[in-house]
């Protein structure tokens, strides 16, 4: 029993299209908590005007009747709003009428940093936008709707995750000079249970599929988990998190570990760290070669945020959420809730461990 999301959808196509399977039957969900946490992906400083015009909002047609899950599979949709703006140069059928909005002209000028160069020479495209459409991080609005089911999921077995932004560049100074920044987003699950995960495989170990989930990010281009990169270069008797026992079980006074070791999460929180690079699109453009005439040209300039890292903070939460929920099904299964968090409750009465 696992989690699976598969997700299509253009950035300004007609909408964002998850299919969320795995989920255990009978659990409840909140549309308000999802279309808060859409919410909350869209806020944040140095965000474009585009977020304000989607004001996202989350649409189930399938695997929930009267606001709990069937236990088949969910079907979750995302509208784009501003697909009203490019419905010719969108249209997934060929449109009808001449070219009017946006989208109408073939973009040839790949931008620096992006999938543009690399997509449009792969798929042997010849309009750029069919591949940054697909490439741009609104498709994060659907893992953000899914983190918010996981974190539903989560909830019941009293698992918390939360995500906050450690550092990000001056978003005033970079805005002034056309350009973009990048930062740093943290994100911690309280509640974690010892024993999610297992040792020796990439597709086992819990640090590595919470680095995967994560890396999956666009932008994303470092992860640490717990004291990260740090502990290369301290000494062993600094670098590990000792282990002590009193009354309520077992504990640790540091968490240089983040919460997992050897590949299995070890009881306290997890805690993982995502670098952010500076957004790719910038008002004033990289130098880059037009693919019609082969040509040096100015990078396409397309409406963009200076930076997205508080909104980073939320799709890595989300992100954690969802791969420690589909942990959290490995080891509890259950094809119902009530049957989840029976299994989750019997194996806290079997190990020495009481979350703090
Ligand atoms: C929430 C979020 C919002 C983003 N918004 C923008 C944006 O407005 N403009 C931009 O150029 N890149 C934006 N990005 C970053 C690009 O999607 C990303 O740089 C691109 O996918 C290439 O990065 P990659 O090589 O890591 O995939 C955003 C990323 C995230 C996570």
């Amino acid at each position: 029993m696992t989690l699976k999301l598969a997700t299509a959808g253009e950035s300004h196509g007609p909408a964002l299209v998850g299919i969320l399977s795995g989920l255990p039957a009978g659990l409840l969900l909140d549309r308000d908590a999802i279309d808060a946490d859409l919410a909350r992906r869209q806020q944040g400083y140095g965000r474009s005007p585009r977020q304000q015009l989607e004001q996202d909002r989350v649409e189930v047609l399938a695997g929930l009747r009267h606001g709990r899950t069937l236990g088949t599979p969910l079907a979750l949709v995302v509208q784009n709003r501003d697909h009203k703006n490019w419905e010719w140069g969108m249209s997934p059928w060929p449109p009808d009428g001449d070219p009017s909005g946006k989208g109408t002209k073939a973009v040839t000028l790949p931008r620096p940093g992006h999938a543009d160069l690399a997509g449009t020479l792969k798929f042997g495209h010849r309009d750029t936008r069919n591949t940054l459409e697909r490439a741009s991080a609104r498709q994060t609005a659907l893992t953000v709707a899914a983190g918010a089911v996981a974190r539903a999921l989560l909830r019941a077995i009293g698992i918390e995750v939360e995500g906050s932004v450690v550092t990000m560049g001056n978003v005033d100074d970079a805005k002034a000079d056309r350009d973009t920044v990048g930062g740093i987003v943290e994100v911690r699950a309280r509640g974690v249970p010892p024993g999610l995960g297992s040792y020796a495989t990439r597709d086992d170990r819990l640090d590595a599929r919470v680095a995967a989930a994560v890396m999956g990010i666009q932008a994303v281009k470092g992860v640490e988990i717990g004291a990260g990169f740090e502990l290369a270069g301290q000494r062993g008797s600094a670098a590990h998190d000792e282990i002590f026992k009193d009354e309520r079980g077992i504990y640790r006074e540091t968490n240089r570990a983040g919460g997992i070791e050897g590949g299995v999460s070890n009881g306290e929180e997890v805690v993982v760290r995502a670098a952010m690079k500076p957004l790719p699109t910038l008002m004033r453009p990289l130098r880059s070669v037009d693919l019609e005439t082969g040509e040096p040209a100015e990078a396409l300039v397309e409406r963009s945020d200076v930076a997205a890292v508080e909104a980073l903070s939320v799709v890595a939460e989300a992100s954690v959420a969802f791969e420690l929920a589909r942990a959290a099904r490995e080891k509890f299964g259950g094809d119902a809730v009530g049957d989840f968090v029976a299994a989750h409750s019997a194996y806290l009465e079997r190990i020495p461990w009481s979350a703090r």
